[in-house]
C-alpha cells in the first residue's frame, strides 16, 4: 500500500482480499477458530484520507462510493467502527491523543468475507504511524493489528498473496507469478462472521493449499482443480438462499474454480482473461440485487 501525500492530507487506496483456500482446523478455547486460509489482495478498493485535526479530536467520516452494497444499512460511524477503534487502540498503545480527520470513500461491500472493514483500519495504523510520527517498527503494528481483528495482519504485511494460520493472524508472504482474472460477485444481503462460524461443524477437508500454492508460484502443474476451497461453505449456504444460485450463475457464465470467499456472502470464479471478467461481470449485474466486479490482484 503506498501512501500518497497531498499537502497535509495523506492518501491510501485500500484493497480487498478474497480466499482462494479456507480450511476452518477447530474451534479454540478461546471462542474463535484456528484456520489454514490463501488469501489473495484484490483491486477492488477503498480510499481513505488521513489528515491533522485542528480541534485535537479524532473525527470519522465515511461515504458510500460504490454502486452496490448488498444491504440497505451502513456499517457505523461511531465508536464501533474498526477504522475509530484501530485509531484510538494506536493511540493509547503509544500515550498520543487520538488526533486526526480520517474519512473513507467505501466501495468493497461489507457483510461480505472482502475483508473491506479489515483492510481500512490496518490502512488507519500504517497513516497514523506516519502522520503522527510515531516509527513504530512492523512487529509493533503487526501486534496492535492482531488485537483488532483476525484479517488485518494480512494486510499490514502488505503482501499480496498469503498463507495465514492461527486466527489468520499469523501471515507467511507466498510468491504470486500468475497474471488472473477474477470475477467477485454479491447476492443481496450479507452474513454475519461470527454467525456464520457459529454454525461451522468439523467434516473432512478434500483439500490442502500446497498445489495450490505452487500453481500460484508459477510452477508448471496444471492448475489444481479442486485447489480453491472454502470450509465455511455449507454454514454460510444454509444462512443465505442466494448464494447457491449465485455459484451456479456464475459458473454459466464461464467462471471456473467458483468459491465463497471467507465468510460470504461474496463469491469469486476466474476468468480466461480481463475480458471474459468484465463481460462475466456485466452479466452478473443484470440479475436484480446482484453485485460484481472484475478484478485482478493487487499488487502494492
Ligand atoms: O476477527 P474478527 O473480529 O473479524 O472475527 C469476527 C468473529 O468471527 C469473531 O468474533 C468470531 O466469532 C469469528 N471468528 C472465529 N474464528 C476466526 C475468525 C473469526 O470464530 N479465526
Amino acid at each position: 500500500m503506498r501512501i500518497v501525500r497531498r499537502g497535509e492530507t495523506l492518501v491510501l487506496e485500500t484493497p480487498a482480499k478474497i480466499n482462494l483456500f479456507l480450511e476452518v482446523c477447530g474451534r479454540r478455547v478461546d471462542g474463535y477458530h484456528d484456520l489454514r486460509t490463501v488469501m489473495l489482495a484484490v483491486s477492488l478498493t477503498d480510499t481513505l484520507h488521513v489528515r491533522p485535526s485542528p480541534s485535537g479530536a479524532l473525527r470519522f467520516r465515511q461515504h458510500l462510493a460504490g454502486t452496490f452494497h448488498a444491504d440497505d444499512g451502513r456499517p457505523p460511524e461511531d465508536d464501533r467502527n474498526l477504522v475509530v477503534r484501530a485509531a484510538r487502540r494506536l493511540a493509547e498503545t503509544v500515550g498520543v491523543p487520538a488526533a486526526a480527520e480520517i474519512e473513507l470513500w467505501k466501495r468493497i461491500p461489507w457483510q461480505a468475507g472482502l475483508g473491506g472493514g479489515s483492510s481500512d483500519a490496518a490502512a488507519v495504523l500504517l497513516m497514523l504511524n506516519r502522520l503522527w510520527d510515531l516509527q513504530l517498527p512492523w512487529d509493533e503494528l503487526h501486534s496492535i493489528a492482531a488485537t483488532l481483528g483476525s484479517d488485518l495482519n494480512f494486510f499490514v504485511a502488505q503482501s499480496p498473496l498469503a498463507l495465514c494460520s492461527g486466527r489468520g493472524e499469523d501471515v507467511t508472504a507466498q510468491p504470486l507469478r500468475r497474471r488472473l482474472s477474477i470475477v467477485i460477485a454479491q447476492p443481496a444481503g450479507g452474513l454475519s462472521t461470527a454467525e456464520v462460524f457459529r454454525h461451522w461443524r468439523p467434516s473432512e477437508v478434500p483439500a490442502c493449499p500446497a498445489t495450490l500454492l505452487r500453481w500460484l508460484a508459477g510452477d508448471s502443474h496444471p492448475f489444481p482443480a479442486s485447489g480453491v476451497y472454502n470450509g465455511l461453505q455449507g454454514p454460510a449456504e444454509r444462512l443465505h438462499s442466494d448464494l447457491l444460485p449465485l455459484q451456479r450463475r456464475m459458473s454459466q457464465c464461464g467462471l471456473t474454480s467458483v468459491a465463497m470467499t471467507g465468510s460470504g456472502s461474496a463469491c469469486f470464479g476466474l476468468a480466461r482473461s480481463d475480458r471474459h471478467a468484465s463481460r462475466a461481470a456485466q452479466r452478473l449485474r443484470n440479475q436484480p440485487g446482484w453485485g460484481a466486479w472484475a478484478v485482478r490482484p493487487w499488487i502494492p
